[in-house]
């Protein structure tokens, strides 16, 4: 492949992209025409992320359709899967509820590994909804506050629910780099005065929806990790933090078969 424009790169450098040469690469490959070439710089320069010019992200190997205003799945939150399919891979048709789903990233990947899955996916943001319709295409998707949206059936069944629920402080938004602050949904980020009000609200849901033995998985961040535990300790669930190389995370699992107070790190 050619290498990239040299004054599109100067210009994404100019703008702070950290991966210019790379940026400018897949913005040529991505651009149909000339005029769309310039229009995706412009836009890029202006701060709007990547994932949302070219309209698609990549998550655990996976293509995953991007609109604009949703937010773009994030590396880190790889790990989230991970954990998931460790706990379903033997299970026969297990379900999973992937809430505050944005572009459905986490649940799609979870079923692309394990195809038996049954997948529901729910967010509140219209324009999250629309474009996780368009990427969760072995499952449904539902709108609605939290487990609002979710259909009743699924009380007392769902064997895993992996959660990357908005945890940014609300003080902390403005200190996000431009990409996130101005291009996706602030709904997408604002965790309430300490980052935990969402992470609070889906603990404290979370029992009715589990099977017995069935484990709740939150993003969270290191200086809120044991705020999110605590959250999910004072809903009944046996609660302890998971630290991976770019993230952290909380497992709680409900009581009932299977559950344990003692929790692997
Ligand atoms: C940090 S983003 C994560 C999106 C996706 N899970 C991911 O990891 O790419 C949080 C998502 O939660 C959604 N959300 C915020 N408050 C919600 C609520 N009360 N009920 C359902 N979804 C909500 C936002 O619209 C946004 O899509």
């Amino acid at each position: 492949m050619a290498d990239p424009d040299p004054r599109i790169v100067d210009a994404l450098r100019a703008a702070g992209c950290v991966f210019a040469e790379e940026e400018a690469a897949l913005l040529e490959a991505e651009a149909r025409t000339l005029g769309d070439l310039r229009d995706m710089v412009e836009r890029r320069v202006a701060g709007e992320p990547l994932e949302q010019i070219v309209g698609w992200a990549e998550f655990c190997g996976l293509r995953v359709v991007v609109s604009p205003g949703v937010f773009v799945p994030r590396r880190r939150t790889e790990a989230l899967v991970d954990l998931a399919v460790a706990i379903i891979v033997d299970l026969d048709k297990p379900v999973v509820v992937d809430l505050c789903c944005g572009t459905g990233a986490i649940g799609v990947a979870i079923a692309s590994r394990e195809p038996s899955t049954e997948l529901h996916a729910a967010d509140l943001d219209p324009a999250a909804v629309a474009c996780a319709r368009r990427n969760v295409t072995m499952g449904q998707v539902h709108e609605g506050d939290l487990y609002d949206a979710l259909p009743r059936d699924l009380l007392g069944r769902v064997d895993v629910l992996a959660v990357n629920a908005p945890y940014v402080p609300t003080d902390e938004i403005a200190l996000m780099p431009t990409d996130a602050r101005d291009h996706e949904h602030r709904v997408a980020l604002d965790g309430g005065a300490d980052g935990l009000a969402l992470h609070r609200r889906v603990a404290a849901g979370a029992a009715a929806w589990l099977r017995p033995g069935g484990t709740l998985l939150i993003e969270t961040s290191r200086p809120q990790a044991e705020g999110t535990a605590a959250a999910c300790a004072a809903a009944g669930l046996a609660a302890g933090v998971v630290v991976r190389e770019m993230s952290t995370l909380v497992r709680a699992i409900s009581a009932g078969s299977g559950s344990s107070g003692t929790m692997a790190r």
